[in-house]
């Protein structure tokens, strides 16, 4: 199955965010990230914003939570009309909990872990998520340069994750350049800000990115 692209706002325009959205219609989802100040050293945007992206976007809707308390907060955002919510391992402090409370709010529930946190760490998770998330940078910024261990960290999670029905993605560094090593070590789904939204034309990086990935 050819890997989905998933653009990150972050990098987009926040005065002008439906036409943005706009701009990566031909993208497979569009991947929202909520920063704190707390768990990351940078803030973005809150579930009132989320809230309005969720019910205007013509494409899935993918939270990435860089937050602390994800398990007061998650769940709220998973009633907010979002497809996918994802909170990060290291901040949850009941993960299985958050997980099922997350899916029955009827969103897909997802794990991230940052780079220094070992695969390992999931493996009492997996009959609790839909989607795992490697960050191949440390979460707060679009425009870091992808962490090169992160592939090995992949290939881990592909095998943790056997025939399981979850999916695998990637967060941080993606481009025309690192694409093609990602997915063939073994992610479904690719975020890719800067690259998307630093473009001329968003869409026409879409296609070289799909492209470089086969
Ligand atoms: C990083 C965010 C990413 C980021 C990716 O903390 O979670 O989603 O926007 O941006 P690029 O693709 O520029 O690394
Ligand atoms: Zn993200």
């Amino acid at each position: 199955m050819p890997v989905e692209i998933a653009p990150s706002i972050l990098t987009a325009d926040f005065a002008n965010l439906e036409r943005e959205l706009g701009r990566i219609a031909s993208a497979d989802w569009v991947h929202l990230d909520v920063m704190d100040g707390h768990f990351v050293p940078n803030l973005s945007i809150g579930l009132p914003v989320i809230r309005r992206l969720a019910a205007i976007s013509p494409l899935p809707t993918d939270v990435h939570l860089m937050i602390d308390n994800p398990d007061a907060f998650a769940p709220g955002y998973a009633g907010a009309g979002v497809d996918s919510v994802t909170f990060h391992l290291e901040a949850a402090r009941a993960p299985v909990r958050l997980a099922r409370a997350i899916r029955g709010e009827g969103a897909r529930a997802a794990v991230a872990i940052n780079p220094a946190t070992p695969v390992a760490a999931l493996e009492n998770l997996l009959e609790e998520v839909d989607m795992i998330l490697i960050m191949s940078v440390e979460p707060g910024f679009g425009g870091q340069s992808f962490i090169e261990r992160s592939l090995a960290k992949l290939a881990q999670a592909k095998a943790l994750i056997a025939d399981r029905p979850i999916r695998l993605q990637i967060d941080g560094g993606a481009d025309r350049r690192t694409i093609g090593r990602i997915a063939r070590a073994g992610a479904d789904l690719i975020v890719a800000g800067s690259a998307v939204f630093g473009a001329e034309d968003p869409a026409a990086e879409i296609r070289a990115l799909r492209e470089a990935a086969r």
